[in-house]
């Protein structure tokens, strides 16, 4: 099965919310949610997508080929490729019932270990929707990274302890969730947290736990302060706070403020191998995708999510032969440049 394929079958399955775009741009499905839209006007998902758009790779073949090796090191681990399947909760409710969290995860997760991504998985105010997905982790051989809500010290640290006990690679927290209205209409909200409850968890916590929805250089400074093994630029898509920027503006600024001292993810927009190298050029150190993962759930099981990542692995090996990178570390912003208008 190809991507292709994959997401054609997607047109038939994922509905009603998702209509599966010939650009997956946040702009048909603006402030859907319940669905995958972006929150309010969508302008969070919108920019993602724009503004990474407005970055363009320098093409230069003028020199002797050396191979080319898209292998990353992240977290302990050897990774065919340097990019992850984003978190992607409650999926009955966003997309339809087709697939459970648990029968999401199953597949998401066993497609990315396949190809030597990962996937992270989500969390919600259900429990299935946490302990679901661990399951596919376990059956995994511990390939992935379960996402908890900052739902308060005490709750993390148990669900924490699940994770860890079926194996978890590592562990995620989104500190964003405070702004998930969804959450607090089914009685659950979440709220922000200190830097110190972030430290106390990290300090707990026996594998690499990674800060999920950071978007300032502050916030990241606070997270490298609390001790996180890494932190993803991420507005959650779009979903948690209208009229933020792109996440793709705000990472050069956060590299600056913690580039070197913790590994430093990012999502929002990217939908191909293209895309990634973008990203590494900015200085990061891996990207998550989300919403196309969705798609090649519901067109293609585990199958559709292994084919999508072999597509974005093969795009960011032709970036890199055009661009005269031979390793990740040799990506860097004299392969890019800005649009001009
Ligand atoms: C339907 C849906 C559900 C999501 N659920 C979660 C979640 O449970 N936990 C989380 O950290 N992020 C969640 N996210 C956000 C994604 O992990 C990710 O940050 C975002 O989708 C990235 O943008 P992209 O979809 O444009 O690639 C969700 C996003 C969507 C669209």
């Amino acid at each position: 099965m190809t991507f292709q394929e994959a997401r054609e079958a997607a047109k038939k399955t994922i509905g009603p919310h998702c209509r599966v775009c010939p650009e997956c741009n946040g702009v048909a499905c603006r402030g859907e949610i319940p669905g995958p839209g972006g929150k309010g006007t969508g302008a969070g998902f919108i920019r993602n997508y724009q503004e990474l758009r407005k970055v363009r790779l320098a093409m230069d073949t003028i020199y002797e080929p050396r191979g080319v090796s898209t292998e990353a090191r992240l977290f302990g681990r050897t990774f065919r490729l340097p990019v992850f399947a984003a978190p992607i909760g409650a999926v009955a409710l966003h997309y339809n019932d087709r697939y459970s969290d648990g029968t999401y995860s199953a597949a998401v997760v066993s497609g990315c270990a396949a190809e030597g991504s990962a996937a992270f998985t989500g969390d919600g105010p259900k429990d299935p929707a946490f302990l679901e997905p661990l399951e596919a982790i376990r059956t995994a051989g511990g390939i992935g990274i379960p996402t908890i809500k900052p739902w308060g010290v005490r709750e993390v640290l148990e669900r924490a302890r699940l994770a860890q006990e079926a194996g978890a690679f590592a562990l995620a927290m989104d500190i964003d969730a405070a702004g998930l209205t969804v959450l607090a209409a089914m009685g659950k909200p979440v709220n922000p947290m200190p830097v110190e409850a972030v430290a106390e968890i990290v300090g707990a916590v026996k594998v690499p736990f990674i800060l999920k929805g950071i978007m300032t250089p502050e916030g990241a400074r606070k997270a490298a302060a609390a001790g996180v093994s890494g932190i993803v630029v991420s507005n959650h898509g779009g979903r948690v706070l209208d009229e933020t920027p792109a996440t793709i503006e705000v990472l050069p600024e956060i590299v600056r403020a913690v580039g070197g001292k913790t590994a430093i993810l990012i999502d929002g927009g990217f939908r191909t191998g293209l895309d990634v190298f973008k990203a590494l050029a900015l200085g990061a150190d891996g990207v998550l995708i989300g919403r196309p993962f969705a798609y090649s759930v519901y067109g293609g099981g585990a199958e559709g999510v292994a084919a999508y990542v072999r597509k974005l692995r093969s795009e960011l090996e032709e970036a890199m032969i055009m661009t005269g990178a031979s390793s990740l570390s040799e990506i860097d912003e004299t392969k890019i440049r800005a649009a001009t208008a």
